[in-house]
């Protein structure tokens, strides 16, 4: 394991500094690590001399600290979000997507060296690590000033499950993470939003309006890249993404989507609403509702 103490430990590849996060357990040395791995990959950049990929390979499931205990999603208690309690169990969920993120970032870097890419494509993965690093960090920020603590209650224990189901296909981890998965995110932060700043907790809300709007172009990395590859190989890319989520992704999407902000990041309608569990319609508002983050 690299100590992110040292300045000078980290590793002169791009699939080594990715591997150097995936290994790291503790969330906060994970993402203090994350962003001197992104910044080195970024002043590489600027020098005009980038890192090379290298060939580490990323462990199939990245380190964690001990805390939380991972319980199966029905054992995970209801969060109910009108009392103090309900909002820690709530940002409580939200630090552990941001940490899965992280991982999740740094492990598209490293986890298809055998498809060649533009850099640009690694620019924006690295950048999207940095981003769910400080995503993390501030939510355990939130989470510490009410007393509460990272690792402090049970969590979801089938984050992984979505990297682990796309392991050896790059569409389709780019249709499923960034363009259900973290799309879903977009869907369902105003709802949170709305919630702390009824409560007041003013900490949460900008938090929450930091990752809202970053995650955004979580997403439009994902759409980006997915049209990319399906380009590459004279491919229909929304037939693909269908076939994709169909195959890998386990259950249907649900509505209401936000579908201004999934247009922002280059997600059209008949993307998603093909694959929605008919619970909602195309021609609901554009803005959606707020709605809970119970199924996130
Ligand atoms: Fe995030
Ligand atoms: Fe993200």
């Amino acid at each position: 394991m690299t100590d992110p103490a040292a300045p000078d430990a980290l590793p002169d590849t791009l699939t080594g500094l990715a591997v150097a996060v995936l290994t790291t357990a503790d969330g906060r040395a994970k993402t203090a690590l994350s962003h001197r791995a992104a910044a080195k990959w970024r002043a590489s950049r600027a020098a005009g001399t980038p890192l090379p990929l290298g060939q580490e390979a990323p462990p199939l499931r990245p380190a964690r600290p001990e805390k939380p205990d991972l319980l199966a999603p029905r054992d995970v208690p209801r969060r109910r979000p009108g009392s103090e309690a309900g909002r820690i169990a709530l940002l409580h969920a939200v630090a552990h997507i941001e940490l899965n993120a992280v991982d999740l970032h740094w492990d598209i870097l490293a986890r298809f060296p055998d498809v060649p890419m533009p850099l640009g494509f690694y620019d924006d993965w690295v950048k999207a690590a940095d981003e769910e690093s400080k995503h993390f960090n501030l939510v355990c920020d939130c989470l510490e000033a009410l007393g509460s603590h990272y690792g402090a209650l049970p969590t979801h224990a089938g984050m992984w499950r979505a990297a682990e189901d796309t392991v050896d296909d790059l569409p389709a981890r780019l249709a499923v993470v960034p363009m259900v998965l973290e799309a879903r995110g977009l869907d369902v932060t105003p709802g949170m939003i709305a919630t702390f700043r009824k409560a007041g907790v003013t900490q949460a809300v900008d938090a929450l309006e930091t990752i809202y709007a970053e995650e955004v172009g979580h997403v439009a990395y994902g759409s980006k890249w997915f049209n990319f590859l399906c380009g590459r190989h004279d491919t229909d890319p929304k037939d693909a993404f269908h076939a994709l989520i169909r195959k890998h992704f386990h259950g249907a999407l649900k509505p209401p989507f936000n579908e201004e902000k999934r247009a922002d990041a280059g997600l059209p309608p008949d993307f998603y609403w093909p694959l929605a569990d008919g619970t909602g319609t195309r021609e609901e508002s554009p803005t959606g509702k707020p709605v809970s983050v119970e199924n996130s």
